[in-house]
């Protein structure tokens, strides 16, 4: 059984803090990180267990320069690529392609820091930081646009099935990851009226009830990222996090699935114009200003580093 590490199936927390690392290519510092991805899930149950009320989780992931500097030894995620940037338009996302990400997850502002803290000072010199963001539960689990955000999920044992590498393919366990940080235009979206927003979305927004087929919008969002393949739902697991502080903020976005396929397919749902020039409405309002991509082997490969 090759376990996931804890940070991906967990139902949604209050807080979030997303590092997204830039590793020095010299032999000591590669051998800092590996040291350090080794004892990772360790020293986060430890913190757990220390505030068994934070329900601390962890994700540490690479991307796929870093996986090729440290572990060259070890079997190569087949769909691993840094960011794929789009741009249709006026609509752009960008790709901002990172080292290593570590999602810490919990209920406590204050434990997420001392994880974090922790990372930082064990790693030292050996990497650089190019960004770092604190998510936080919006009211009843809004965006910052007034809409619920995580209610389609997948929920219990599809959970596994949509992020985790089956057993019996090579790294079983590790799932795929994708971020963007969105910087949503509020001016903008407050200009246009609840029932537009609604039509942007293809949801109520109190209620978050979803509109029926023939009521949605073909520009909707959800329209938009609704995606089927032979009959069966291509799916992600999202656990993004609104953040920012009174001038700028908007949508850490997170993605989780055992396959890089089904958000590059949703994202240029989403960007690139169909050939009735549809695309997604809520790009409007909103702007992308990273992109990266990541792997997050399971506890088993970090335990074998
Ligand atoms: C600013 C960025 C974004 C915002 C504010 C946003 C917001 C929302 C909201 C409010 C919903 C409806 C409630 C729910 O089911 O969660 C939703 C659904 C969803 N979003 Fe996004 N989203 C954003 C970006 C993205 C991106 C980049 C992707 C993937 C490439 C994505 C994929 C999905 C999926 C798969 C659903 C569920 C659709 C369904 O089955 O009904 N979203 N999003």
């Amino acid at each position: 059984m090759s376990a996931p590490q804890s940070g991906i199936l967990p139902e949604a927390n209050s807080d979030a803090t997303f590092l997204v690392l830039l590793l020095n290519n010299d032999t000591h510092s590669l051998t800092t990180v590996r040291q350090f991805a080794k004892t990772f899930p360790g020293k986060v149950e430890e913190l757990r267990q220390r505030h068994p009320d934070s329900k601390l989780s962890a994700t540490l992931a690479f991307g796929s320069a870093a996986w090729t500097l440290l572990f060259h030894d070890k079997d190569y995620p087949s769909e691993l690529t840094p960011f794929v940037a789009l741009r249709n338009d006026d609509r752009l996302a960008p790709s901002t392609q990172g080292d290593v990400l570590i999602h810490i997850r919990s209920n406590r502002k204050d434990v997420n820091f001392e994880l974090s803290r922790m990372i930082m000072e064990q790693l030292g010199e050996s990497v650089r930081r190019e960004e770092e963001v604190s998510g936080f539960r919006y009211l009843d689990s809004r965006d910052i646009t007034g809409f619920v955000d995580g209610t389609e999920n997948p929920t219990g044992d599809n959970r596994a099935a949509v992020t985790l590498i089956p057993e019996g393919q090579p790294l079983a366990g590790g799932s795929y990851i994708h971020c963007q940080r969105y910087i949503h235009n509020m001016p903008h979206w407050n200009a246009c009226p609840a029932h537009q927003q609604e039509q942007v979305i293809g949801r109520t927004k109190e209620e978050n009830i979803e509109f029926s087929s023939e009521e949605k919008a073909p520009t909707a969002h959800i329209k938009r990222v609704n995606l089927k393949e032979n009959g069966k739902s291509l799916e992600i697991l999202r656990h993004s996090m609104p953040y920012g502080d009174s001038r700028e903020h908007g949508l850490f976005f997170i993605a989780y699935a055992h396959t890089a396929r089904h958000f590059n397919l949703m994202l240029e749902q989403m960007i690139h114009a169909d050939t009735n020039g549809h695309y997604d409405h809520l790009m409007r309002y909103t702007q992308a200003v990273s992109g990266t991509a990541f792997f997050a082997p399971s506890l088993g490969f970090l335990d074998a580093l």
